[in-house]
């Protein structure tokens, strides 16, 4: 989870994010180079001495620095597309977790064992463990095993919700009347903190996420 000294993104728990983290360096290293060369030409036109007063027209420059920016493009555009896809694709999931967006906390269901279904809530303030993290911690986690290709379904019931898990590379709208698809894979054990990110209503700040990633047989233990 986030403390208060991290700006940045959270570590990766999911191979998925570990690829968004790759991408925002790449284009935030490309952007530095644009802003490096474009603030130098800048200042350096406080010293123009105007040499080239007679200059009219220049063919060839204006084909490359119209050209050269469209390829610069290509190079973030062609590794967003991919991520775009491989986010989206499904890798034959061993568990289904549905998630069902509430005024205001998350409930879930796990169809393929024996119907498990609970409601998860946060836990308020003043109940709060003494090592416990306001306003994330919540009243039932989500157990899921870790090692393992995990599909979830997010719906909701009343207005939009957002099932949004930073160091898994989850966020998910919950749409009342949909069900959205989405799929990870978790790698190391640990608890993992997420928070609603659709404006949902006046409580829209207090329903968190807390996934429990745990080895694949305490997760047999613990659903049956
Ligand atoms: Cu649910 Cu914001």
């Amino acid at each position: 989870m986030s403390t208060w000294a991290n700006l940045g993104l959270q570590d990766s728990a999911s191979p998925l994010m570990e690829q968004l983290i790759f991408f925002h360096d790449h284009a935030l290293l490309i952007l530095v180079m644009i802003t490096v060369l474009v603030g130098y030409l800048m200042f350096m036109l406080f010293f123009n001495s105007y040499i080239n007063r007679f200059l009219l027209h220049g063919q060839l420059i204006e084909m490359i620095w119209t050209i050269l920016p469209a390829i610069i493009l290509l190079f973030i555009a062609l590794p967003s597309l991919r991520l775009l896809y491989l986010l989206d694709e499904i890798n034959e999931p061993s568990v289904t977790l549905k998630s069902i967006g509430h005024q205001w906390y998350w409930s879930y269901e796990y169809s393929d064992f024996n119907n498990i279904e609970f409601d998860s809530y946060m836990i308020p303030t003043n109940e709060l463990a003494i090592d416990g993290f306001r306003l994330l911690d919540v009243d039932n986690r989500v157990v899921l095993p870790m090692n393992s290709q995990i599909r979830i379904l997010v719906t909701a019931a009343d207005v939009i919700h957002s099932w949004t898990i930073p160091a898994l590379g989850v966020k998910v709208d919950g749409t009342p009347g949909r069900l959205n698809q989405t799929n990870f894979f978790i790698n190391r054990p640990g608890l993992f903190y997420g928070q609603c990110s659709e404006i949902c209503g006046a409580n829209h700040s207090f329903m968190p996420i807390v996934i429990e990633s745990v080895p694949v047989n305490y997760f047999i233990k613990w659903i049956s």
